[in-house]
């Protein structure tokens, strides 16, 4: 018996990893956080399976249903949305398994800064605008921010930011990032990017709570950078037709631009 940690992706139920497909396909049991996976993603699931969501339940409440699974020798598909290497909860668990010798597997999915990133037809990283990309949060009612992870020492980098578990501040965090972005600096929101509700808004630093207003909450995504605009940049050096490298006929190894 074995539990497979799943990142399912962002929402849609073709953004699945092959594997957490087929993962989720051959498990009995599948324990899903439901307040972030949509119900379509649970078609994976074979014919019979127990299917538990989580949303409700504590910890030791979820570590009891694995150890039922495990008990009854039932292989069990741990559903987190997204990615797990990201405000998952897996940590915790794993360190629950660990102690009572309880095998498990993880398989990545995909985040929700790149669903949507390619909702907005973005790339994050442009030449000489962004070459980096913080994912971060402000602080919550259960979850404070460690000391020297302000949203204003990460925005003094000026790199792209993808601000989760924020959408409720979204004004407070414009006005905070004004002063390094300045306030025409690019910004957008993407509420629940991939699902068939999918919502984009596009605006600067100075409008986007204006544009958004209260319609949109919960799951969704602030995009803040220079990057967004999609212009200003240089071409990367990965295509000039005067970079040697070694894919066409040079004599260099570099692999990056
Ligand atoms: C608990 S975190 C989970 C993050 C997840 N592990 C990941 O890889 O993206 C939940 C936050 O992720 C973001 N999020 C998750 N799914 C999203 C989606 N489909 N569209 C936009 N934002 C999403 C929202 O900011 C939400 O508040």
């Amino acid at each position: 018996m074995t539990v497979h940690f799943i990142g399912a992706g962002p929402g849609a139920p073709d953004l699945l990893t092959l594997r957490g497909r087929d993962l989720i396909a051959a498990s009995p049991v599948c324990l899903y956080a439901g307040s972030l996976i949509p119900p379509a993603v649970l078609a994976h699931c074979p014919p019979g399976c127990q299917i538990v969501d989580t949303a409700p339940l504590d910890l030791d409440a979820i570590m009891a249903q694995i150890a039922a699974a495990h008990e009854g020798g039932l292989d069990v598909a741990r559903l987190h949305s997204g990615d797990l290497s990201v405000w998952s909860a897996m940590g915790e668990q794993l360190r629950r398994l660990r102690a009572a010798g309880i095998p498990y597997t993880v398989t990545p999915g995909v985040p929700s800064f790149a669903a949507a990133a390619a909702a907005l037809g973005a790339e994050l990283t442009l030449p000489g605008l962004a070459q980096s990309v913080v994912l971060t949060r402000t602080a919550g009612r259960a979850s404070a921010m460690p000391q020297g992870e302000s949203l204003a020492a990460f925005a003094a980098t000026g790199a792209t930011l993808a601000l989760h578990l924020s959408i409720h501040r979204l004004a407070q965090v414009a006005a905070e990032l004004i002063p390094h972005y300045g306030a025409d600096c690019p910004a957008a929101v993407v509420w629940r990017a991939s699902w068939p509700d999918q919502r984009l808004v596009r605006g600067t630093l100075a409008d986007i709570a204006a544009q958004v207003g209260d319609g949109i909450e919960r799951t969704a995504l602030i995009l803040v950078g220079r990057a967004l605009a999609q212009e200003g940049f240089d071409d990367s050096r990965l295509y000039a037709a005067d970079y040697d490298r070694r894919f066409r006929g040079g004599r260099g190894d570099a692999v990056a631009p």
